[in-house]
């Protein structure tokens, strides 16, 4: 299977923390792979280096066979990799379709067309015309995703797609992954709420301080002694 994306021995520092400690791992297409970890343990900073928002100062980022290391967000895009944010960013005073129509205006004639796609696959369809300030946190979620899918990605990458969602918001955005899924779009997914990631991922990644202590199925991972000192924070918190 081909890999969409290679990450090899990245590193980031800020001051004298090490956030991202000689990271490496690969992504194949189609696949839904799940990164967790203590808060802190460096997930986000991942993918803000993969995502092009922060530069390593060592190792590279290989997306679709081209070395990207280094590129910026907008060219990222471009080239079909998209993230989203764990806190939501949205136009607050722009209506659904408008939200949704921003991504496509540059390249397609029909970004209205798009954008009501779009809306279905988010299930967002019944609030096209409402602004997005009058949403609930679960639909603001669900429009986070559906602007990133109006970028039309081959690789998409959700910082806590499930933080703050009701049990129905859950079983929604379940649906709504499984359909990307279904169009091949693959996806690394950051999550605490391990219940629900495990249902979709394929595998897993486990970061602590920085580094990748685990990588596995998620039934593997539950497993893993390391994974779970990691988790209850008998490492790292010893006074010894
Ligand atoms: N822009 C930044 N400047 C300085 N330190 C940062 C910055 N971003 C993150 N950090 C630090 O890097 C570490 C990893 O943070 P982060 O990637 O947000 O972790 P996670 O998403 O796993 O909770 C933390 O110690 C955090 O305080
Ligand atoms: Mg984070």
């Amino acid at each position: 299977m081909e890999e969409v994306l290679v990450v090899k021995n990245l590193i980031k520092r800020f001051g004298g923390l090490i956030a991202t400690d000689d990271v490496s791992f690969s992504v194949k297409r189609g696949e839904c792979l799940g990164i967790i970890g203590p808060n802190g343990a460096g997930k986000t900073t991942l993918f803000s280096i993969i995502s092009g928002f922060l530069k390593p100062d060592s190792g590279e980022i290989i997306f679709k066979g081209q070395n990207v290391t280094g590129m910026k967000p907008h060219k990222l895009v471009s080239l079909g990799m998209t993230r989203t944010f764990q806190l939501i960013k949205v136009f607050t005073h722009l209506t659904v379709k408008e939200n949704l129509s921003i991504p496509s205006m540059a390249h397609s004639k029909n970004y209205e067309k798009v954008a009501e796609k779009i809306a279905k696959k988010i299930h967002l369809e019944e609030y096209l015309d409402t602004t997005a300030t009058n949403l609930s946190h679960g639909d603001l979620k669900k429009l986070s995703i559906g602007i990133a899918l109006a970028t039309q990605p081959e690789l998409i990458l959700l910082d806590e797609p499930f933080a703050g969602l009701n049990p129905d918001e859950v079983v929604e955005l379940d649906d709504i992954i499984d359909e990307m899924k279904k169009d091949r779009v693959t996806q690394i997914i950051i999550e605490h709420r391990l219940r629900e990631l495990f249902n979709l991922a394929d595998r897993v990644l486990v970061l602590n301080f920085g580094k990748l202590i685990f990588e596995g199925s998620p039934e593997e991972v539950v497993k893993d002694i390391k994974v779970v000192e990691a988790y209850l924070g008998t490492k790292g918190e010893s006074n010894a």
